[in-house]
């Protein structure tokens, strides 16, 4: 009665794994602070990618570990930087199976670790980053890339991006803005994930987690900008801007159960505090109540063989 009755579902084809490819490495890594969870080998990477369609699930959002950093994120549009040596490898060995998706933002590739390129004074150069921006959407769409995920919260990005794409004949890659994205503690883990630079945070550029109509805002921008998904983030603390962004998203709206939220549920399951499948279900099931069309999670796999 309680499976004819329930309002929401969870499918395996509305769930995205975020995956780290790291340069230079001889075996997979494992993320202390996210259990289950590897720094691949760009063979790795492949291997678990063909899992991960296997699985059912919908796509895969994949992210950069470079060896080298410099002060402009050199590696993040080198067509021989690893996120797009990645993306070419697993573009090719996966083909429709899955959405390919990357992650289109500079801190994984900067020395100081933030998301743009810096001013003189040290702080972040809104316009010289979309500049860099423009790069590596040409560089992750030519290496195979079909959804670019715009997560570096500069104003403006979405529709610099969509505009060098469509000069460059690019009219089929996608853009999946990060319309709404909060100033998170959250992201704590992620920093271990692709070994972070950042000192400091990321407050002049990412939303105050007090602003909730302000979260609806940047969603319009980002849409009117031609974004064709997109995504609230963090999810579980920010079901009220989701449910908002939701109601009035013409297009599809994307939650990311980040980081943080995860190791929460581990650390809880692995002190035998909560049932962990049951939590992870739970946490799931209500991004899709607030609005999430579809969830990047780092349980997606394992959610999707819990669904078979
Ligand atoms: C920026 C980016 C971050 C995450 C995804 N994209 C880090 C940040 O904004 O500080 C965090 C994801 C997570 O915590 O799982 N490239």
């Amino acid at each position: 009665m309680r499976r004819l009755v329930a309002e929401t579902h969870v499918h395996a084809r509305q769930l995205i794994l975020p995956m780290f490819v790291r340069e230079g490495l001889a075996e997979p890594r494992p993320i202390a602070s996210m259990p289950g969870v590897q720094q691949h080998t760009v063979d790795s990477l492949r291997r678990a990618a063909v899992e991960a369609a296997e699985a059912g699930i919908g796509g895969v959002m994949l992210f950069g570990v470079p060896q080298v950093r410099d002060a402009v994120g050199s590696a993040a549009d080198d067509p021989e930087g690893i996120l797009n040596v990645a993306t070419r490898a697993v573009a090719e060995e996966v083909g429709d199976a899955l959405v390919v998706q990357t992650d289109l933002c500079l801190d994984e590739f900067t020395d100081h670790g933030h998301c743009g390129v810096l001013d003189q004074r040290g702080a972040v150069d809104n316009d010289a980053t979309l500049e860099r921006y423009r790069a590596m959407a040409i560089a992750q769409a030519e290496a195979g890339s079909a959804l670019l995920g715009l997560s570096g919260m500069m104003d403006g990005q979405v529709a610099a991006v969509r505009e060098t794409l469509d000069a460059a004949g690019h009219t089929d890659t996608a853009i999946l803005a990060y319309a709404a994205k909060y100033a998170s503690a959250f992201y704590g883990p992620f920093r271990e994930a692709v070994d972070s630079q950042l000192t400091g945070d990321r407050r002049s550029y990412q939303q105050d987690p007090a602003n909730r109509r302000e979260g609806r805002y940047e969603a319009r921008l980002d849409l009117a900008e031609g974004a064709d998904v997109l995504m609230v983030k963090p999810a579980m603390s920010y079901l009220d801007v989701l449910a908002d962004v939701a109601a009035e998203s013409p297009v599809p709206v994307w939650a990311y159960q980040v980081s943080g939220e995860a190791a929460m549920i581990e650390a809880a399951a692995a002190n035998g505090w909560i049932d962990r499948q049951r939590a992870i279900e739970e946490s799931v099931i209500s991004i899709r109540r607030a609005g999430a069309d579809a969830v990047l999670s780092y349980f997606a796999v394992e959610i999707a063989g819990w669904l078979r």
